[in-house]
């Protein structure tokens, strides 16, 4: 049998070379080649030579060709789900774990990965029983926080480990239904010359255990850190191996927790969990809806609160922005929790169809709690901040906005207007400002005054 070989792939263009090289021939980037192994075809012969030759050969020369079936005679099995016994969890999933299903947890070290898991497996153990794999923390550091952490030990194994081989060795010997693999940076495998911690090495690690999950059926939680550049491990490769991304994100300082999926193949994207982290480990808050308001009572100068709709629950978050007289000839601009850019092209809006210039300012904008807003309905809320914060005047008190802002000034209605005026009126709000479109026949939402606005202007002057 032909062995596998070492092929050196670049981690931009994909281009497969068999040699090292500084740069790649196909894309020109620098230092993008990571070593691979590249397993040899389980059959060699009609299709032989890879990739390239069957790219050459024309469709109706192949004899081997796979044979096609009706998409509706095609057997499937209904995705069976178990639940992770923590009820945010199982929603940004997309309603529990999915058998077999590789899910990616990434987030900055210290975040709650490990507690996160830990406390997902042990609760599974009764219906799945788990395997506890870490690299990081010794066996006796694991068992001490389970135990400060009140969680039940039955059914679940665990592992100080780090060698792949070894890893899956205990695995077919225990047969878990459940591997969490904590951090996917730490493992390595023999098959590779690289050293542990390497590009190379975490990606065909993971490779390894993805395989053994879907040859088994096991489920697979694979922690990884979260780098500089934002990306897992480095590389995007991770993420396209897996069935689900999840980020585990917070502000340092802040208790509060958001899972995101950022990736999944089993459910939607952008569903929020929302935890918080306590001596007892990650509690859940199954009703976060107001947890991002900064608390002040009183209005301030420069605050506005809007309701954004992340996956299928409206949230009410509060935009602080700052304008202040800069001494720089390029005055900021600086967005935390939400994209830069957008911001930059709403000034440019606000000067152009208000008739507002902060051209000689520096402009601040933070959305509470450590979150990240992604969706326009956050334009109109982050323009009547900037404007609140520029004339020194707290927007009326208890009033929320939404609704995207367009390049010609005029305001747009966002998705399911009518559940995030609602869940405002719930907190008490008296007053909302937001696109016509999304405004209720009688200008009311129970107790709450719905001001409907078709320009930005108008937006102003309501505000
Ligand atoms: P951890 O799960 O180890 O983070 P990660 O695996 O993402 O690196 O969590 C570490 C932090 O969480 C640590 O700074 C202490 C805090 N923590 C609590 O506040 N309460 C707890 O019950 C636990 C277990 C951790
Ligand atoms: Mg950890």
């Amino acid at each position: 049998a032909k062995a596998a070989r070492t092929a050196y792939v670049c981690s931009e263009c994909g281009a497969d070379y068999n040699k090292w090289q500084g740069q790649c021939g196909e894309c020109g980037g620098w230092n993008t080649l990571s070593e691979f192994i590249v397993e040899p075809a389980a059959k060699a012969g009609a299709g032989g030579g890879g990739v390239a030759a069957s790219r050459r050969s024309s469709w109706a020369g192949r004899v081997d060709a796979p044979a096609v079936t009706a998409l509706k005679d095609v057997r499937h099995s209904e995705e069976s789900r178990v639940s992770t016994g923590i009820g945010e969890f199982d929603r940004v999933l997309g309603g529990g774990l999915v058998h077999g299903a590789v899910v990616l947890v990434g987030g900055d070290p210290g975040i709650g990965k490990s507690t996160l898991l830990l406390q997902a497996i042990t609760r599974m153990a009764q219906t799945l029983p788990g395997l506890y794999v870490t690299g990081e923390e010794s066996l006796s550091q694991v068992a001490g926080r389970a135990a400060r952490l009140g969680l039940p030990l039955d059914g679940v194994h665990a592992l100080a480990e780090t060698g792949v081989e070894r890893i899956l060795e205990h695995a077919a010997a225990t047969k878990p239904a459940l591997i969490v693999a904590d951090s996917v940076q730490t493992l390595w495998t023999e098959q590779l010359g690289a050293a542990p911690g390497s590009v190379s090495q975490v990606r065909e690690s993971a490779a390894r255990l993805v395989r053994y999950a879907k040859e088994t059926g096991t489920a697979v939680f694979l922690v990884g850190h979260v780098t500089k550049e934002g990306g897992i491990a480095g590389p995007r490769v991770l993420e396209h191996m897996v069935d689900a991304v999840l980020y585990f994100e917070g502000e340092s300082g802040s208790r509060f927790r958001v899972l995101r999926a950022f990736k999944n193949r089993f459910g939607a994207v952008n569903e929020l969990g929302v935890f918080a982290m306590s001596d007892k480990g990650l509690r859940e808050v199954p009703n976060p809806s107001a947890i991002f308001l900064s608390g002040s009572r009183s209005p301030q100068p420069g605050s506005c609160v809007m309701v954004t709709r992340e996956g299928t629950r409206p949230l009410l978050v509060e935009v602080q922005a700052l304008v202040d007289s800069s001494p720089l000839s390029n005055p900021r601009r600086v967005a935390v929790g939400m994209e830069q850019n957008r911001l930059a092209m709403l000034l440019a809006v606000l000067h152009r169809h208000g008739g507002i210039s902060v051209g000689d300012q520096d402009v601040f904008v933070n959305v509470v709690g450590g979150i990240r807003v992604q969706e326009t309905a956050a334009d109109l809320p982050v323009l009547l901040a900037v404007l609140s914060s520029l004339r020194d005047q707290p927007l009326a008190d208890h009033t929320v906005a939404f609704g995207e802002v367009g390049l010609s000034g005029e305001i747009r209605p966002v998705p399911n207007g009518e559940d995030r005026l609602k869940e405002a009126a719930t907190h008490g709000f008296k007053r909302a400002i937001v696109a016509k479109g999304n405004a209720p026949r009688g200008g009311r939402i129970g107790e709450m005054e719905v001001i409907a606005v078709e320009r930005l202007s108008e937006a102003l002057d309501a505000a």
